[in-house]
């Protein structure tokens, strides 16, 4: 009894703890962000609890083409995705990168489940919340499947899964998550990715093409205006978690997208000269002064030909929607 309590008071103790640091970096890495000669705040923190919700939001409107896209992949190209992950029937670890709801994934899972594939699914998330409703959802839907979630950073948790499995590995880093990287942080990711897989393992990227620039502008100035509110969450839950006093209807989002290098680009304007409180520091904003967002980049077939071969990849395959707006591409570890 006594013992169980003292359990509990030390992992209750650990949480505040986890609190207090997650806390003090997101203080730090927003104080950082503003007070460079060209204001930034890092778009991971548009994933709070309201943010997610946001995020589904833009997910579902007409204008943001990239789910809709990848998941005509999944639907309708399911066989040839997943066929080479099948050669022969060696069992191996499919571990998903940021798996967030699964909607998309659900149809290979459910694929190499009727192929009676050896596998394990693996999906990996920072959101602990996230990954249990996926666990329900997926065992309710695919009873047969075997999962294995992992919370936490992606390297770390993806180090934990070769330390305990040497099988074969497949992973899947899917929505154009990579979009949000500048090239040499997609570089480092993907050659710390093929350096942590052995010789024949796979990935499957998704890589949201060049296009009608017109048609990526809209994807991120929504006319149901979703992703402004996205953007402006991050303003609310600094307010809320690092009481600063963003007055949100003091900025507005702006979006912009160079067809030249394929980066789209967001962000806030100061409608005014003014000053917010942060922690203890008064930052000040010029009238019209932008806050950089958030990148996603688009990509060309030579951008991930180069891609790949700057990191220790051979592209396999590559599968494409009906419109050919998005690919999810195979690549094998050289
Ligand atoms: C989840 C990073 C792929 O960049 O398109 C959507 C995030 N930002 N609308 C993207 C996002 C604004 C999204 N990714």
């Amino acid at each position: 009894m006594f013992a169980h309590k003292t359990r509990m008071m030390k992992s209750q103790i650990n949480d505040i703890d986890q609190e207090t640091e997650n806390h003090d970096t997101f203080l730090n890495d927003v104080i950082n962000g503003l007070t460079q000669s060209e204001k930034t705040l890092p778009s991971k923190y548009f994933y709070n609890a309201v943010g997610d919700v946001l995020f589904q939001k833009i997910m579902h409107c007409d204008d943001y083409y990239l789910t809709r896209s990848e998941m005509d992949i999944f639907k309708n190209k399911t066989e040839q995705l997943a066929e080479p992950f099948l050669q022969n029937s060696e069992p191996f670890e499919l571990i998903e990168l940021g798996a967030g709801d699964g909607s998309k994934t659900k149809h290979l899972l459910q694929y190499l489940t009727d192929k009676n594939a050896p596998f394990t699914y693996s999906p990996i998330d920072i959101s602990e919340h996230i990954l249990s409703v996926l666990e329900d959802r997926l065992s309710q839907d695919i009873p047969e499947l075997k999962i294995k979630p992992e919370n936490g950073d992606y390297f770390d948790a993806l180090k934990r899964i070769c330390d305990r499995s040497n099988q074969r590995k497949v992973v899947l880093f899917l929505g154009s998550n990579i979009g949000n990287m500048v090239y040499e942080d997609a570089i480092a990711f993907c050659s710390k990715l093929s350096s942590m897989l052995s010789p024949k393992d796979l990935v499957l990227i998704g890589f949201d093409l060049k296009k009608d620039p017109q048609t990526i502008l809209q994807a991120y100035n929504d006319s149901t205006g979703y992703t402004a509110q996205f953007n402006l969450n991050l303003l609310q839950r600094m307010n809320d978690e690092l009481h600063a006093d963003f007055e949100l209807n003091q900025f507005v989002h702006y979006p912009t997208y160079n067809p030249q290098t394929g980066a789209c680009k967001s962000f806030l304007i100061s409608q005014q000269d003014q000053t917010v409180q942060l922690g203890d520091e008064e930052i000040s904003f010029k009238k019209y002064e932008p806050i950089f967002m958030e990148v996603s980049r688009k990509f060309s077939l030579a951008d991930i030909r180069n891609l790949a071969e700057k990191t220790g990849f051979e592209p396999i395959s590559h599968n494409y929607d009906s419109k050919q707006w998005f690919t999810d591409v195979l690549w094998q570890v050289k």
